[in-house]
């Protein structure tokens, strides 16, 4: 049978639950945002998406019936505040060189006061070419061929690769599982500490184990850090997605140690499911000689020029109400709920970690004591789930996989299912 005939057949009817704007806390709001022009009737994460002839990555490696849920974008259709917004420019038939409007860094300073209770000055804010691009950009910027980069695994491989590629070495402080969550290892930073270390790369929150990192992990970073002369490059594109109420705490909003030795780096592509428009991003660096480095660094590889896409993407997202994202944040939370009680019933040998923000969920699949190769091989050939490999995300990450559950429900169940039957057949 042909994929999506039988998830159309599969696919349970029924919308998102909306949540009225007064719990969304945006009473704290500085600047009041538009109200969204979407209705419930707008969106239903149930809807299989039709991805075909749209040139999807995920879709590329999922042949035949095989379920897409790995690289980390979502099946579901982009906020429709985004997309009419997109679409209203384009009827202007304007395409012409473009610079960035004031309105795109006040989009931003708005967004980050009502969403993380972050007061960021405009002047702090630059625009990013992409989150890796701009990686490797300070990389290249702020370190030197043959000085060391802390990242702590398991984590999104692009932090360790590209440091290899760019002729730096990557250092592995491996996060440590401690009294049932992952853990930052400080003992672990002052044994691999020597002069060459230059920075470390914090994924906050962690991408693949879930972390939203709390206050006084980040405090203690930071403290660290600063006391050994180490910038701090935060990566934050799943802030915007963190769940159970969890609250997300930028780096350089901790206290003025982490704004004195971060630069974070952000982004609306993740919270929105709008990655194909590349380039969009922003960094926050409250140091003026770090931020105009940063700067120069940009304009003299001439990267500092957004795409009309991106300026119109992120300002839609950015002031409007977000009840879409708080709709979808409510369905991924109920996929994560769905993959949990699965294993819970049906004891074959996987434990999920519960993601504390986005929709990647860690399987613990160490208990079916499988070599690695055949863990992925079960996944990926006999149950026809497409999933990444958790040893590609440096130590730590062996015995683990890394599924991605934005999806709509109908996917998820079928994609247990036959997970189940894979190990059992
Ligand atoms: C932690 C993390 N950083 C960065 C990216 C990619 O960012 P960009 O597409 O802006 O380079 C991803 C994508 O999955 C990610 O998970």
């Amino acid at each position: 049978m042909k994929r999506r005939t039988f998830l159309k057949g599969a696919a349970a009817a029924g919308a998102a639950t909306l949540l009225p704007s007064s719990l969304l806390g945006l009473a704290a709001a500085g600047c009041k945002p538009a109200p969204a022009e979407a209705s419930a009737a707008s969106w239903n994460f149930d809807e299989i998406l039709d991805r075909s002839g749209t040139w999807s990555i995920k879709y590329r490696r999922a042949e035949g019936d095989k379920l897409a849920m790995w690289i980390a974008d979502m099946d579901f259709k982009t906020d429709p505040v985004v997309s009419r917004a997109l679409r209203e420019r384009l009827e202007k038939d304007a395409l012409g060189y473009t610079y960035g409007p004031e309105e795109f860094f006040e989009a931003i300073v708005g967004w980050e006061k009502r969403q993380h209770g972050f007061d960021v000055p405009r002047e702090w804010v630059e625009y990013a070419p992409g989150v890796i691009t701009s990686l490797c950009q300070i990389y290249l910027a702020f370190t030197a061929p043959g000085d060391k980069i802390i990242v702590q695994t398991p984590v999104y491989d692009p932090f360790f690769r590209y440091a290899e590629k760019l002729g730096r070495i990557p250092v592995e402080n491996p996060l440590v599982w401690q009294d049932g969550r992952y853990e930052m290892d400080f003992a672990g930073l002052e044994r691999l500490y020597d002069k060459r270390v230059k920075a470390l790369v914090l994924c906050n929150p962690h991408n693949p184990v879930g972390i939203i990192w709390p206050k006084e992990t980040l405090v203690k970073l930071a403290r660290w850090c600063a006391e050994h002369e180490v910038l701090v490059i935060s990566d934050e594109i799943h802030a915007d997605l963190a769940l159970y109420g969890k609250r997300h705490a930028p780096f350089c909003s901790i206290d003025e140690t982490a704004a004195k030795i971060g630069i974070q780096l952000c982004s609306p592509t993740k919270a929105f499911n709008i990655p194909g428009i590349t380039g969009t991003a922003y960094a926050v660096i409250p140091d003026p000689v770090k931020r105009q480095h940063f700067h120069d660094t940009l304009e003299n590889a001439k990267l500092r020029e957004a795409s009309i896409p991106t300026l119109v993407a992120t300002i839609a997202a950015y002031t409007h109400e977000p009840e879409w994202l708080e709709a979808v944040k409510r369905y991924i939370e109920g996929n994560i709920s769905c993959v949990e009680s699965f294993f819970a019933e049906h004891e074959c040998g996987i434990r999920p970690i519960r993601p504390e923000a986005s929709f990647l969920v860690w399987l613990d699949c160490r208990k079916l004591g499988l070599p690695q190769e055949e863990l992925v091989s079960l996944f990926n050939d006999k149950a026809g789930v497409v999933i990444n490999n958790g040893a590609g995300y440096g130590t730590g990450g062996e015995g683990f996989i890394r599924l991605n559950v934005g999806c709509p429900r109908s996917v998820v169940e079928e994609a247990l299912r036959r997970i189940e039957t894979a190990i059992h057949a």
